[in-house]
């Protein structure tokens, strides 16, 4: 099977959050499983052409708006088999950031052009190469279905499947229609309640929910929570409606990249077997936070994008509790400035308990989720959350709230004590989640308990290969 994977961002290559894992990591795991796999990416200025080793390999000419473009394109094809080729556009995508202005810190205005136009070079260049399947991620792909269904129909010579995978509802990409008519949709395709059409304006998300073959999204929980009302940002009656193909797979983790056993980033490695190691990263962690614990106290981690979604407003409201605990917190993460503005407060206020670090940083991610002992992840949603995996394996026992695919993943220890292998509680109200974290401090008082349940999570299986096949034998469905 030959598959097209359009996505915005895909690891090693440009990464802003778990898209880029995922996207990155499936192409690969389906290539061991005998597919070829081509990526499709915007060619952003940060991508290091060099280093990976990309070369010009022709251009698409193709009409956008009102004129004639000829898009260069650069491609790599790699060891694993699997070939990366990027939009080489200067416009769209020589710039500073990805999907934000690093001065601004906010949304590139013409973001629906910049991807609108990635879709149709995507929808091009599938003309050429003619894939079996295309795998869309996010709104970024989303239109492709609809170009090749509809307005580029007449040039597709061979048939071919069409799967969008939905890693978060809450960016459709929403923009005034002329979007649309730009990249080729004429304008009578777009009329109150069509495809195209959501509230007067342009939605990618639902064009590519209606004309996909199959939709998927990053965990089974969240497959079902996106078609309530609470979760469906305005879509969830058009999800009701394709929910014949509308499947949730959870996603995989890379366990090559994240395995204390032989990370690279860590001071120590460690593993279920041996656990040592793991006292290390955490005394390694501390002192490069400049704080000291005894050994009784508890450290908690964060890794996150600081966005809404993420739950940072329920750490906001415990943070002073939490600071009445004997409890060490340390903390990675970038986005919005009022969430970065409460951890400088909690830092200058406790710098015998909170150590914060604001960018993004791999290294330093890595060494939070080895040299803590609890994880903190209260997302408001989560269509899936790499995080709590990634905490699962390092034995650092995530303390989530109970939705998306930190339900599907994270068991409650004090509900479940058999099977349990972190917290996780119910109701966004601080109250639950501060119950829980008080719940995690008794806990590392029995070291003998909190170890078992630490190895409990370790011996998870997270990798690839449920997911992959699980994909392909949806793609096979699809291509049938
Ligand atoms: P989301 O994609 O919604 O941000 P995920 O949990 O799926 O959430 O994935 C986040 C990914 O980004 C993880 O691989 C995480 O380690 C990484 N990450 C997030 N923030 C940072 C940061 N500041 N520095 C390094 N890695 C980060
Ligand atoms: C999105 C979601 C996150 C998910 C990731 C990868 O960024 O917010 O929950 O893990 O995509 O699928």
């Amino acid at each position: 099977m030959r598959i097209l994977s359009i996505a915005a961002e895909a690891a090693p290559y440009v990464k802003v959050g778990g898209l880029a894992d995922v996207a990155g990591a499936l192409p690969t795991a389906l290539a061991e499983r005998g597919a070829t796999v081509e990526i499709l990416l915007p060619g952003y200025r940060s991508i290091d052409r060099k280093k990976w080793g990309f070369e010009p390999v022709g251009s698409i000419a193709l009409d956008y708006a009102v004129k004639r473009v000829d898009v260069e394109l650069q491609r790599v094809r790699r060891q694993d088999g699997v070939t990366v080729t990027l939009v080489h556009d200067a416009a769209a995508f020589d710039r500073p950031g990805v999907y934000d202005d690093p001065q601004t810190k906010e949304g590139y205005r013409d973001n629906p052009e910049r991807y609108a136009f990635f879709a149709r070079v995507a929808a091009e260049l599938a003309l050429i190469d003619t894939p079996d399947l295309i795998h869309a991620h996010d709104a970024h792909g989303a239109l492709v279905p609809a170009l090749l269904k509809t307005v580029l129909k007449p040039r597709v010579r061979r048939r071919v499947g069409h799967v969008l995978t939905i890693h978060n509802l809450a960016h459709p990409m929403r923009a005034a229609s002329k979007v649309l008519f730009d990249v080729g949709f004429p304008q009578d395709a777009f009329f109150p309640l069509s495809p195209l059409e959501f509230h007067g304006a342009a939605n990618f998300l639902k064009t590519g929910i209606a004309y996909a073959d199959a939709i998927t999204t990053v965990s089974p929980r969240y497959a079902l929570e996106i078609q309530t009302e609470e979760f469906g940002n305005g879509l969830d009656g058009l999800l009701r409606d394709r929910r014949s193909v509308l499947f949730g797979i959870l996603n995989g983790i890379d366990t090559k990249e994240w395995d204390p056993a032989t990370d690279k980033h860590l001071p120590a490695t460690y593993s279920a077997k041996q656990l040592a190691g793991k006292k290390t990263c955490r005394e390694k962690l501390l002192s490069d936070f400049n704080l000291a614990a005894a050994p009784s106290t508890p450290v908690f981690g964060i890794v996150s994008r600081f966005a809404d979604q993420k739950g940072l407003e329920l750490i906001a409201h415990v943070a002073w509790e939490l600071s009445k605990l004997d409890v060490r917190v340390v903390v990675l993460g970038s986005g919005q400035e009022k969430y970065q503005r409460l951890f400088q407060e909690l830092q200058r206020a406790r710098p015998d308990q909170f150590g914060v670090y604001f960018g993004f940083h791999e290294p330093l991610a890595h060494q939070i989720e080895a040299g803590a002992d609890f994880f903190l992840m209260p997302s408001l949603f989560e269509p899936c959350g790499l995080n709590q995996m990634y905490s699962l394996r390092y034995g650092t026992l995530p303390i989530v709230r109970r939705t998306g695919g930190l339900a599907d993943t994270v068991i409650d220890v004090e509900t479940d004590p058999e099977r349990g292998n972190g917290f996780a509680f119910d109701a966004p109200d601080p109250r639950a989640f501060l119950a829980k974290i008080r719940a995690a401090c008794a806990l590392y008082q029995d070291k003998k308990r909190l170890e078992k349940i630490q190895k409990r999570g370790m011996a998870t299986d997270f990798s690839w290969t449920t997911a992959a096949t699980k994909y392909l034998a949806l793609f096979e469905k699809v291509t049938a």
